[in-house]
């Protein structure tokens, strides 16, 4: 059984950066959802047991066509939003300081040139989809983008999701409309470092 990621913030405590109604309906409208329905295909495959990232990495094994895209789908949405709500809160903003602060200058010469990276990338992902740090087999830091609820992990890169940007139309779309730019340049705002950080030391240590 699969159970969504438990807010530690509440819906109104990312105001300004994502008005509450936004984070309400994203949380408990489309990250349900994504959950509801993971269960109940997992559950039709037989695989209800296995953890989410094993689901993601082995979706070849499903035989049957429109499961194996119903679970890509919605085990992808599952676990994107279950990073997405966990690596941004109240207390975010800044910059990364440690291990993951050292790297990222060594990987992209400075925090703005990530920051510009990574924009960049969100930016310019046609239509709905996400940008993303991992952390590769051999540790190193990697940008990339994927479509719809696509992540590094099913399609089969071997890296590891740190941080993600939902660039979704309903991540933004109540507060910022068709402005994705500002949406992504305040979402710095409530980027949580530490939990990054933990994502990072986690990664390192497979
Ligand atoms: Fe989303």
């Amino acid at each position: 059984m699969f159970h969504q990621y438990e807010l530690k913030y509440g819906y109104g405590d990312l105001e300004p950066t994502i008005d509450a109604l936004t984070m309400e309906t994203h949380y408990s409208k489309h990250l349900a959802t994504y959950t509801k329905k993971l269960n109940e295909f997992a559950q039709k495959a037989g695989i209800e047991d296995m953890g989410i990232t094993k689901i993601l990495e082995s979706l070849y094994t499903i035989k049957d066509e429109k499961l194996r895209t119903d679970i890509r789908n919605n085990g992808g949405g599952f676990y994107n939003h279950n990073l997405y709500f966990s690596i941004i809160g109240p207390n975010g903003g800044g910059e990364p300081s440690g291990e993951l602060g050292e790297k990222m200058k060594e990987t992209f010469g400075s925090f703005q040139s990530f920051k510009d990276q990574i924009s960049e990338l969100a930016l310019c992902q046609f239509g709905s989809g996400y940008a993303w740090l991992s952390v590769t087999p051999k540790k190193e830091l990697v940008l990339s983008k994927t479509c719809n609820q696509d992540n590094p992990i099913s399609l089969g890169t071997g890296n590891t999701p740190i941080l993600n940007i939902d660039v979704w139309e309903h991540a933004y779309y109540l507060k910022y409309k068709n402005m994705r730019v500002d949406y992504v340049n305040n979402f710095f705002n409530i980027i949580d470092w530490s939990a990054v950080e933990g994502y990072y030391q986690k990664a390192c240590s497979k």
